[in-house]
């Protein structure tokens, strides 16, 4: 299946997908500069591009492919997003710009990720207005939700999984969302499971002790002032009754040590994820070493280091093994060690991702295999060229007597692609009359088939297949 990956970072959705075997990228977008080198580095591909942009959307409209990727940004937006169904006020709003993405190029599959606390984000809202927006507006069925009467019912816990159980030393929950389309699938999608896999398949490493580096630099263990300083700190938090602070996460006693979530937010992340390290901090301990303002702490403790949280993601040491072992990840050159931390804290467990990708290959070998042959025909239509269909079909539902449908089947043939036209053209390649052609060109417009500006129309998307829908 081909594939698009938007908001797409350093692309660890897309390498989950890509070892799951049978998925293609054919499109990525990514603002971030830094992500996108790192990007280039990895796939060969050149990500700079704005899943908000509509230029961008009009290249998707025109892209032929099956599943929309997206560890989309976690915002805030309003209920009102989905009263006018994606218009101007949730402009901005990444989740919806995705969403009308979807709505205009009718993807088969859909999966998101994003951070646990979007099941919790506004109260549950905001989880509750993507779900709508995909179940209602958008005419997907999500794995998780079920349908009682009209009411749509979900386990929110159903959504999150955790990377530890996924063969990872790693305690990070993540919301996953993986949807169907019902106009590609339809009664099919009775036969698949309604849960994400709970577990891994595969034990990378058993736990962080197998992940810690042999030989660390000492700029990665803090200064004594800088541990006192956090030292303090706890005490006071824990004074006051909370339980932040700085984790070790190996503490002695720890029979099975795992990581805290990595984030992308620099300290927080790297201060609740230290390591006592006596192997290397012993031939550092009591040392000067700028630029640090205070000797280095006698206590063995570090930070982690870059190449430590690209284990713990899976980048590292899994997801770019090649089948003689030999490890094909790298940076490049010259990207700054905040860079790479900020760019695995904000990326994803392969491992994960690999086993929901597994997942959804094996529910659309499910639904695929009885096919008829006319479903099997509609399968291979491209999404953005569906979404005309069924406009043109609901059309000719309500209006195929006194609109001269057939006058808009014959325009869709004759003009191309985002090709730009005047209601001149129309009337003459038509034969019909100027009015008439207006007719046509105000009716499509409002089933959005047309965009209109300055006098000249465009179709939204035109294609051969169009033809077979039209008896
Ligand atoms: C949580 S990260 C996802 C990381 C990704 N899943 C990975 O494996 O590295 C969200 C990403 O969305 C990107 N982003 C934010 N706004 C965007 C936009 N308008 N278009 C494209 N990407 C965007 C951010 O730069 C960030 O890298």
């Amino acid at each position: 299946m081909r594939m698009i990956d938007l908001c797409c970072g350093i692309g660890g959705i897309r390498r989950g997908f890509e070892l799951a075997g049978g998925f293609k990228n054919v499109m990525s977008a990514e603002v971030d500069k830094y992500a996108c080198e790192t990007y280039k580095h990895l796939f060969g591909d050149d990500a700079n591009n704005d899943v908000k942009d509509d230029a961008f959307k009009k290249v998707l409209r025109q892209t032929d492919y099956d599943v929309l990727l997206a560890g989309f940004p976690c915002q805030a937006f309003s209920r009102i997003g989905l009263l006018k169904g994606f218009q101007d006020t949730t402009k901005g709003t990444i989740f919806f710009e995705i969403a009308q993405i979807i709505q205009q190029t009718m993807p088969k599959v859909v999966f998101l990720e994003n951070v646990e606390n979007l099941v919790r984000h506004d109260k549950g809202r905001t989880f509750e207005i993507i779900i709508n927006a995909l179940e209602k507006e958008l005419n997907y069925h999500v794995v998780g939700v079920n349908h009682d009467n009209d009411e749509l019912t979900y386990e929110k816990s159903s959504f999150i999984r955790n990377t530890k159980n996924f063969g990872l030393p790693q305690n990070r929950p993540r919301v996953y969302i993986i949807a169907f389309s019902r106009d590609y699938y339809g009664e099919h999608l009775k036969d698949i499971p309604n849960e994400l896999p709970k577990k891994g398949t595969k034990q990378i490493y058993r736990d962080l002790t197998e992940i810690l580096e042999s030989d660390v630099s000492a700029k990665f263990f803090m200064s004594a002032g800088y541990l006192r300083t956090l030292e303090n700190h706890k005490a006071r938090q824990k004074a006051n009754g909370n339980g932040f602070g700085y984790r070790i996460v190996n503490e002695r006693g720890n029979k099975k040590p795992i990581a805290n979530t990595i984030l992308a937010t620099g300290g927080s992340g790297k201060e609740r994820n230290l390591v006592y390290d006596p192997q290397n901090g012993l031939k550092y301990a009591g040392r000067m070493i700028a630029p640090k303002k205070t000797v280095i702490n006698n206590k063995f403790i570090r930070t982690m280091t870059p190449t430590e949280w690209g284990k713990l993601q899976g980048f590292i040491g899994y997801g770019f093994m090649d089948e003689n072992g030999i490890d094909h990840f790298s940076f490049p050159e010259k990207m700054s060690n905040q860079q790479k931390f900020k760019q695995f804290g904000n990326s994803v467990s392969i491992p994960v991702i690999e086993e929901m990708a597994v997942f959804i290959k094996q529910c659309v070998n499910l639904m695929t295999k009885d096919f008829s042959e006319k479903e099997k025909e509609q399968y291979k239509i491209p999404g953005a060229q569906k979404v005309i269909i069924l406009k043109a079909q609901e059309w000719k539902k309500n209006n195929a007597k006194n609109l001269k449908i057939e006058k808009y089947y014959d325009l869709v043939k004759t003009v191309g692609v985002a090709q730009e036209f005047a209601a001149e053209k129309v009337s003459k390649q038509l034969n019909i009359s100027l009015v008439s052609a207006y007719k046509i060109l105000k009716n499509m417009e409002k089933m959005n088939c047309i965009s209109h500006e300055h006098g000249k129309y465009e179709l939204e998307y035109v294609g051969e297949k169009l033809d077979a829908f039209m008896q």
